[in-house]
């Protein structure tokens, strides 16, 4: 199988063999007989690979997590009960106190909120790139993992990859990409170097907002690391049911991507220039800085446009509660369009100067642009910055 789209159909497993099953089963169970006390023996001593309890692997998660592998070009998927226990396995199997983490922000509010105030209590210290003056300084013989998203959430900055897996492994330190926005048809970071991917499957690997899951994709070495301690020993499992629901959605990415790139690139355009709109953050815009780098990285653009509107806050509150079709709520890459305010929501939890230091201020707006036709979307947004116009915000 050469091809993206026959991959997402196809990979990570074929007709169940006992059953003819087309669709992989959901195999809702907890444990899995073992027959006899010595091939028990043999399941735990590591002698003889099997299902034993679904807390460490499952048949139907084991399909998502071969499906996801296979996407993203790497030797083994591990899947998890949401993107954060997946970060959150990966720094515990990896990180010891005294480690550093270093990273290149702004990241989603959740996974800094852990770097920053959880694992800081276990002696593990975090370092913001951009604050330690760039990423040459930042990374010194302590860093033990880089982390970066692609792009990043919510100003869509698109950092060099192949940079920044460099200047991890120039001290040993594991390359990390949080590849979410991207999704595995849009960019691989291992193709430029990087160590593991991680995705909260939740957004556009699963794409119907119905499951909530994550995924780490690596070596086979590496995973089976995190299999015997970040999974089994924290246990944040996902279970078959949401397996079952993100490997349905994800047999459709590659043409759900193209659908989110066509509405957001229209909707990115037709944003830039309007009044009340200060700035729009989208990679595919020529105006964005990171336009030349996000060219070379990525297949196209990707669904989420972000836009800073004139008269910060209250702006924001007024255009958002004036849209229609876009739905208010977090969460992003689902086949519906979804609209949120970063500031009060997603990365609230953030000090006010740390989040305008990153660009996320009380205007901005992000958009995770859906499925639906560009034409629609466009009109809604239209009638929402048309409220903003009205004398009373004026
Ligand atoms: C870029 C990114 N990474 C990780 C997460 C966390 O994933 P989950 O909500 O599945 O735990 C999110 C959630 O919004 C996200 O946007």
């Amino acid at each position: 199988m050469n091809y993206f789209r026959t991959r997402a159909v196809h990979a990570g497993h074929g007709v169940d063999p006992q059953t003819g099953a087309h669709a992989v089963p959901v195999y809702q169970t907890s444990t899995f007989a073992y027959g006899s006390a010595e091939r028990g023996a043999r399941l735990f001593g590591g002698e003889e690979q099997g299902f034993i309890y679904s807390r460490i692997t499952n048949p139907t998660v084991r399909a998502f997590e071969r499906k996801v592998a296979d996407l993203e070009g790497a030797e083994d998927g591990l899947a998890f009960t949401s993107g954060m226990a997946a970060v959150s396995a990966l720094a515990f199997t990896f990180l010891a106190p005294g480690d550093e983490v270093v990273y290149l922000g702004p990241l989603y509010g959740g996974t800094e909120g852990f770097f920053e105030h959880l694992l800081s209590r276990f002696g593990i210290i975090t370092v913001d790139a951009e604050q330690a003056g760039g990423l040459e300084a930042a990374v010194t013989e302590r860093t033990r993992m880089v982390y970066v998203e692609t792009p990043t959430n919510p100003t869509l900055r698109v950092h060099d990859l192949a940079e920044v897996a460099r200047r991890a492994h120039a001290v040993g330190a594991l390359a990390v990409a949080d590849n979410t926005f991207a999704s595995p048809y849009l960019t691989r970071p291992l193709e430029f170097g990087f160590d593991v991917v991680m995705h909260s499957a939740t957004k556009y690997l699963g794409g119907h907002g119905d499951a909530i899951g994550g995924v780490l994709v690596g070596s086979s070495e590496r995973l089976a690391q995190v299999r015997g301690e970040g999974l089994r020993h924290v246990g944040g499992c996902l279970g078959p049911q949401d397996a079952f629901l993100l490997l349905r959605g994800v047999k459709t990415l590659p043409l759900r991507m193209e659908a989110h790139c066509d509405g957001a690139e229209a909707v990115a355009r037709f944003l830039e220039g309007q009044p009340g709109v200060a700035r729009v953050y989208y990679p595919g815009l020529e105006s964005h800085p990171d336009h030349p780098v996000a060219a070379r990285q990525m297949r196209r653009f990707g669904g989420m446009v972000s836009i800073d509107l004139e008269g910060g806050f209250v702006a924001a509150q007024a255009f958002l509660n004036h849209l229609e079709l876009f739905t208010q709520a977090v969460s992003l890459g689902d086949v519906e369009s979804l609209a949120t305010h970063p500031a009060s929501t997603t990365h609230a939890l953030l000090p006010r100067e740390q989040r305008e230091r990153q660009g996320i201020s009380e205007g901005l707006v992000r958009l995770s642009v859906g499925i639906e036709d560009p034409r629609d979307l466009i009109a809604d947004l239209a009638r929402a910055l048309e409220a903003l116009r009205s004398p009373a915000l004026r």
